[in-house]
């Protein structure tokens, strides 16, 4: 993992952000406080640990390829687990949940099949990854700077061999496998210095712009001009929707 300072202190704000939609789902959909749960990719850690001071028995299980940034605690296990390639169990858990890692895996409709079937009967699924928004169809976006550092972010996203608009597709794959499911889409909004997306989309603007940089998506003049229109206080829409999706397993 990188532990640069920056990449964990944008690991951190990404979670500060994006709790409140998480935990407000996990608080509708978890019936009982004692759970088997696992969270994959947990990163820092911030709903592994959530969960752990919600159940007062059962536990939960942190995991990460990496899990260098996760300390266990009570009712918190630490594990690390390449969800692609290790064993995650067979109708194991109460609760699985994952954000923003499948997306970024090679094999994730696959995975997304395993992690059913590591529920146990009447287990809860909770599946939560971006979309990433076309800016280039979206009219009140008039700024063409924004936009071409937008476009760009999504090439980027698909040239490491992701799938961008992989949020979306989550319900048709639970479906497909017989499940019934709920699901939502949020969008974000931000201006630098209101303490929140916008921030956070300025501080990874000048992380992710040299990244595009080096691609040859972006030339420097353009991601120059994009990170300091987006720095300079404009209101903008955040290029990445964040889809949950949720699922119980039949109780068989
Ligand atoms: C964008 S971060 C998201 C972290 C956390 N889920 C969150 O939403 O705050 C992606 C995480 O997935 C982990 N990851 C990447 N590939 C993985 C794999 N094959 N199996 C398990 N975790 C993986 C990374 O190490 C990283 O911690």
């Amino acid at each position: 993992m990188n532990t640069t300072d920056e990449y964990v202190s944008q690991l951190e704000n990404y979670e500060r952000l994006l709790d409140p939609i998480t935990t407000s789902i996990l608080k509708k959909i978890i019936p009982r406080n004692d759970l088997e749960c696992l969270e994959i990719g947990a990163g820092a850690g911030s709903i592994a640990r959530w969960l752990a001071d919600r159940i007062s028995q059962g536990r939960v299980t942190a995991t990460d390829v990496d899990v260098t940034l996760l300390t266990p605690g009570r009712r918190l296990h630490v594990r690390v687990l390449d969800v692609q390639s290790d064993e995650i169990g067979c109708r194991t858990w109460d609760l699985v949940h994952v954000r923003s890692v499948l997306t970024y895996l090679s094999d994730r409709t696959q995975v997304v099949r395993r992690l059913i079937a590591a529920l146990k009967p009447g287990g809860h699924l909770l599946i939560e990854e971006p979309y990433f928004v076309d800016l280039t169809a979206c009219d009140q976006i008039a700024l063409e700077t924004v936009r071409h550092y937008s476009q760009a972010l999504r090439q980027m996203v698909t040239h490491a061999g992701a799938d961008a608009q992989f949020g979306l597709r989550v319900p048709q794959i639970l479906t497909d496998a017989g499940l019934q499911c709920e699901s939502q889409v949020v969008g974000f909004t931000g201006r630098a210095g209101d303490g929140g997306w916008g921030d956070f989309m300025v501080s990874r603007s000048s992380l992710e712009s040299r990244r595009m940089v080096e691609l040859g998506l972006l030339s420097e003049e353009a991601a120059a001009a994009a990170v300091r229109q987006l720095s300079s206080g404009i209101e903008h829409r955040i290029p990445m929707q964040m889809c949950s999706t949720w699922a119980t397993i039949p109780a068989r």
